[in-house]
């Protein structure tokens, strides 16, 4: 087969991995990809935002599969334009990447169908915005309905930041993606995440994973794209994936198929696990970035079938087996990331570094320039390793961090810690 994957992160390398692992795949080629992706594939530079030229390249190449790594070119219906001219592509099409694209529609959703998550109310003016948010009081939260790069979220401890965040959000602060706003009830809870690979129909779980938002350790610090991430959790239980698939992933699916719009893709669902039980706070419509890796680090099944089972309505019938080990990635990112940083700072020793055992390296943000690797993002490095538990993973991502020079990069020294944690007190 002749696969093209859209993206360019390390989530996008991850994928590239393993895709270039199926015997069933032909030539895969990645667009726009970076350095460490022009390993798995061959990088194209194609502008995914031109829909039309995309499918040029496929009809030219006899590409058979795309497979969309991020949520924006979901939400601006490139898997519709692409079904359009008959080529086949994995994630949802434009009305079903809302559950990523509105928080809005997601809510009205769940509340349609009875799906647990926080009370809530959408808002198009501050002045209505803002009455019902001192009716009631902090903490809440207000969230811009739209695509904000992961910073339309405002969890508000005071009703001063909720009204500044109502303020800001009507000013224009996240553009259009805020001309709508949602104030929801704060959920207080150890907060999860879940993954299920759909087919419109049926959905089945992935293995579980879990990232670290916040850009220093002890979860301290901005939030960012995530520092990093680990599998399996401890803490998405037996009982808890099974009330997770009937009372959010399931109905969900059969909800957004009863409305004619069926989800295919993967969803991935923010879950706070309160005293009521799981309640959603939000949906993604894709991998998350970092998890994907860990995910394709630990999936012993070939992907390709199991994206084109969900690409014809065929899961029903699929399984996916994982193995046993457990997953870490450290993600190594510039100095001054998730605010400005810079760019071009040159990276020794990765090489090196991959020796160490179990360990693989994907970059995330990275450019080759004669012969040399530049840190060409804010997130730059996904240094993974498997292991027999969390803990060894962890130990040998470490080592493998401790062999990389760049001294213009940093990372977190605490990633999967609740794990390692949970590990001694078996
Ligand atoms: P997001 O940018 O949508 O991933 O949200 C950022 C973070 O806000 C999430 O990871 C949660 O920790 C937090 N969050 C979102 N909604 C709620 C809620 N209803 N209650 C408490 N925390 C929330
Ligand atoms: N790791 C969080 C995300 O992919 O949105």
């Amino acid at each position: 087969m002749n696969i093209l994957l859209l993206g360019s992160g390390g989530r996008e390398h991850a994928l590239a991995w393993k895709i270039a692992a199926s015997p069933l795949l032909t030539k895969l080629w990645c667009a726009p990809g970076n350095a460490g992706i022009a390993r798995e594939a061959e990088c194209v530079a194609l502008d995914v935002g031109n829909h039309a030229a995309v499918i040029d390249f496929c009809k030219a190449n006899a590409v058979d599969l795309v497979v969309v790594g991020p949520e924006t070119p979901l939400a601006a219906g490139i898997v519709d334009d692409l079904a359009a001219a008959g080529i086949k592509a994995f994630g949802p099409a434009k009305k079903a990447a809302q559950l990523e694209g509105s928080k809005g529609f997601t809510k009205d959703l769940c509340s349609e169908f009875n799906i647990p998550t926080g009370a809530y109310r959408r808002f198009d003016n501050a002045k209505d915005a803002l009455a019902y948010v001192r009716a009631q009081g902090a903490p809440i939260v207000v969230k811009a309905d739209g695509l904000a790069a992961g910073k339309g979220v405002v969890v508000a401890m005071t009703l001063k930041q909720a009204e500044d965040a109502v303020a800001m959000m009507f000013e224009g602060a996240f553009g259009a993606a805020g001309a709508e706003v949602v104030i929801e009830e704060f959920l207080s809870g150890r907060e999860i995440s879940f993954f299920a690979l759909c087919d419109g129909e049926t959905a089945i779980a992935l293995a579980s994973a879990q990232d670290h938002k916040r850009v220093f350790d002890h979860d301290e610090g901005p939030n960012t794209g995530g520092m990093g991430a680990y599998s399996p959790t401890p803490f998405v239980t037996p009982e808890v994936h099974d009330q997770i698939m009937a009372r959010i992933i399931l109905p969900t699916v059969a909800g957004m198929k009863a409305r004619g719009t069926p989800f295919q893709g993967v969803l991935y669902a923010g879950v706070m696990l309160t005293a009521q039980g799981p309640k959603l706070f939000e949906y993604n419509v894709r991998f998350g970035d970092p998890e994907c890796q860990v995910l394709m680090l630990r999936m012993m099944s070939d992907i390709v079938p199991a994206f084109l089972a969900a690409c014809d309505g065929q899961l029903k019938n699929f399984d996916l087996r994982w193995y046993p080990d457990a997953a870490v990635t450290v993600v190594m990112a510039a100095k001054g990331y998730p605010g400005d940083y810079r760019k071009g700072s040159r990276i020794e020793g990765l090489d090196e570094a991959a020796k160490v055992d179990g360990v693989e390296i994907f970059h995330a943000g990275t450019a080759a320039k004669d012969g040399a690797i530049l840190a060409n993002g804010g997130r730059v490095l996904n240094v993974c390793a498997l292991g027999r538990t969390v803990t060894e993973a962890q130990a040998r991502a470490y080592q493998a961090v401790d062999r990389i020079e760049w001294p213009d990069g940093f990372c977190r020294r605490d990633i999967a810690w609740q794990a390692v944690e949970a590990e001694k007190g078996r």
